[in-house]
């Protein structure tokens, strides 16, 4: 969700106000997918790495996580959407940390979308504690076991990669589960996002062929024969 501070000082405000913005932005986002039928959307909203921003949008940051729990998690439970807060908790605010845990279990029986907010989260980390839990419970170090022990564990790898704010990297997101998800890059800023750039996306997720390492005749091969053309 890259280009809120970018879109506030186009505006001559404060950083933290495109953050707010964001959070709008990311709600009607949310609803977005519950139409179009995706079942799963993961967000980075804060990575292991912002902690070196300025100490005031740092706080502003975590203010603003906070409020969005009170805020947002009752409206997010009605329509049916399962939380889950993958990232580092031990520098939180105790009391944020409760929360996203009490977010989580609320809202744990509900199946029509899952969101999993990525915060103080970085892809380097995920794999560290994911290797660590697997040593400590005396297992074999394999792609399975890994897999079975990173944060995001409970959705499969992601399909689509969407980076908005014209910046062309992956920052230290999902780095082990985007080894075969399709990347796109938008110049729009988050605030901006709206339905009509999440359609592009997922226009341009549909001309993509997945091929995992095979050829193109293969994938071909295995089409039923109504795909073909
Ligand atoms: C990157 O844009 C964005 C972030 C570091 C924060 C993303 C957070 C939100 C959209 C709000 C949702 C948060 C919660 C708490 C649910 P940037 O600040 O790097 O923008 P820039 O590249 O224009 O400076």
């Amino acid at each position: 969700m890259d280009g809120n501070g970018r879109w506030a000082k186009q505006r001559y405000m404060p950083r933290i106000a495109g953050h707010k913005r964001g959070v709008d932005a990311l709600r009607a986002t949310v609803k977005a997918c519950i139409d179009r039928g995706i079942h799963v959307l993961s967000v980075f909203a804060f990575s292991s790495e912002n902690w070196n921003r300025p100490q005031d949008e740092v706080s502003g940051l975590m203010e603003l996580l906070g409020m969005a729990l009170s805020r947002e998690v009752p409206k997010l439970h009605e329509q049916g959407v399962q939380l889950h807060f993958p990232g580092d908790r031990s520098k939180l605010n105790p009391r944020v940390a409760e929360g996203l845990c009490r977010a989580e279990t609320h809202t744990s029986g509900n199946q029509r979308l899952v969101l999993n907010v990525c915060f103080n989260y970085g892809g380097r980390w995920d794999i560290c504690q994911a290797a660590t839990k697997v040593h400590a419970n005396g297992l074999p170090l394999t792609e399975a076991s890994l897999s079975e022990h990173m944060a995001l564990a409970h959705v499969s790898d992601p399909d689509l990669f969407i980076r908005t704010g014209g910046e062309m990297r992956v920052s230290n997101f999902l780095l082990w589960q985007m080894a075969y998800t399709e990347f796109y890059f938008s110049d729009v800023l988050w605030p901006d996002f709206g339905q009509s750039e999440l359609d592009a996306a997922l226009m341009a997720y549909q001309n993509r062929e997945r091929r995992f390492g095979r050829t193109s005749d293969q994938i071909l091969s295995e089409r039923p024969d109504s795909d073909k053309e």
